[in-house]
């Protein structure tokens, strides 16, 4: 077999997603004994106590296919944003969607357009389609530079990711900046708006990006139970989207693309609205508390309004390595010039503190 000629030409260029490192590997290199992962923005915290209790009861199921058009958590998202159904699209993680969409749309030689650094997803679902990705630097603090993207706008472009707040550097999209771009934004465009940390902002200044939904713009908002909600294991997210968006996705989707342990933890989260509030002021504490530490070393880092802060620093290498040993696993990218630092709950937060103490000059 001829290796280098059989595969399709396209993956080529995909870096494969580094998921970073197992637990058994963490405990080898670690000198302490208690580990925060705060590597992969999840939530510090387990599922909702209803959305644990729905799932155990899926449970004797499973030997039954889910429902394949998630039926259910469909109408239950279509009520809450008061959209039809068929607006609606459910997926293994919003990861899947934004796989799928990209798939949906894209053919060789097409543009997408979003901002960088940001989640990798949008650059490999763009190499995946032989689409060229057009990436454009974020503003200095970290913010999708959106008067830089419609530039970077052309006929070839077919869409645009949006990030807000961005992964990884945490700075949110403000409302007039949005309104200004999607004003402008020529109609051949699809617009994905990705606010998968969105239940973290608390800025005043941020937006509810259904006021721009009507059915007809080229604009897909997609969400995820998987950060504020726990739920990353099970794989949840879903868009709000024209229906010929949702059409196109129900062609390439797989038939069963949603479980039924993920449907039933999803439908059991829309009642905890008071858990949701708790936790936001936990990360927002934490995150203050982060920001008073940082402060008093010196490091500079982007104001974030996700469960993670970006902290600049040129040896992110070497910093990464030495608070492994420590116990705190945080986010390094190559080449980058900073790391990324999961905010995790209160015990977390502090052992956060110390070991930043310790490695960056600050003894208690
Ligand atoms: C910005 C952003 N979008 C989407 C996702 C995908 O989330 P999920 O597939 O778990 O819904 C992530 C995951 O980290 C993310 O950071």
């Amino acid at each position: 077999m001829d290796w280098n000629s059989f595969f399709n030409p396209y993956i080529l260029p995909v870096t494969p997603y580094s998921p970073g490192l197992r637990e058994e590997q963490i405990r080898e290199i670690c000198e302490v004994d208690t580990i925060c992962k705060l590597s992969s923005n999840e939530s510090p915290f387990p599922p909702f106590p209803s959305a644990l209790k729905a799932m155990a009861e899926s449970l004797p199921l499973l030997n039954e296919y889910s429902d394949g058009s998630s039926h259910a958590l469909t109408l239950r998202l279509s009520q809450h944003y008061g959209v039809e159904p068929e607006q609606i699209m459910v997926g293994n993680g919003s990861n899947e969607l934004l796989c799928l969409i990209a798939q949906s749309c894209l053919t060789p030689g097409d543009e997408v357009v979003y901002g960088w650094p940001s989640f990798v997803v949008y650059r490999s679902s763009a190499q995946l389609a032989g689409a060229k990705p057009v990436e454009v630097p974020l503003t200095a603090d970290g913010v999708f530079d959106l008067e830089a993207l419609a530039t970077a706008i052309t006929e070839k472009t077919k869409l645009v990711f949006i990030c807000t707040p961005n992964n990884p550097s945490g700075g949110v999209v403000s409302g007039a900046a949005f309104e200004a771009f999607i004003n402008r934004l020529p109609d051949h465009v699809l617009l994905v708006l990705d606010i998968a940390y969105t239940e973290y902002i608390e800025d005043e200044d941020s937006f509810d990006p259904m006021r721009y939904f009507d059915g007809e713009r080229p604009l897909v908002i997609l969400r995820t139970f998987s950060k504020m909600y726990a739920m990353a294991g099970v794989r949840c997210g879903y868009g709000i989207a024209p229906k010929e968006v949702v059409t196109a996705f129900n062609r390439v989707r797989e038939p069963f693309n949603v479980n039924s342990v993920a449907q039933a933890g999803a439908l059991a989260c829309f009642n905890e609205t008071d858990e949701v509030e708790r936790r936001r002021a936990i990360n927002t504490a934490g995150k203050q508390r982060l920001y008073q530490c940082f402060d008093e070393l010196g490091l500079s880092y982007y104001r974030s309004g996700a469960n993670f802060i970006w902290v600049h620093m040129s040896d992110a290498a070497q910093r990464f390595d030495q608070l492994l040993k420590m116990g705190i696993i945080v986010r390094a990218f190559p080449g980058a010039n900073g790391l990324r630092v999961g905010v995790g709950d209160e015990a977390g937060v502090q052992a956060t503190i110390d070991a930043f103490n310790e490695l960056f000059g600050k003894r208690q």
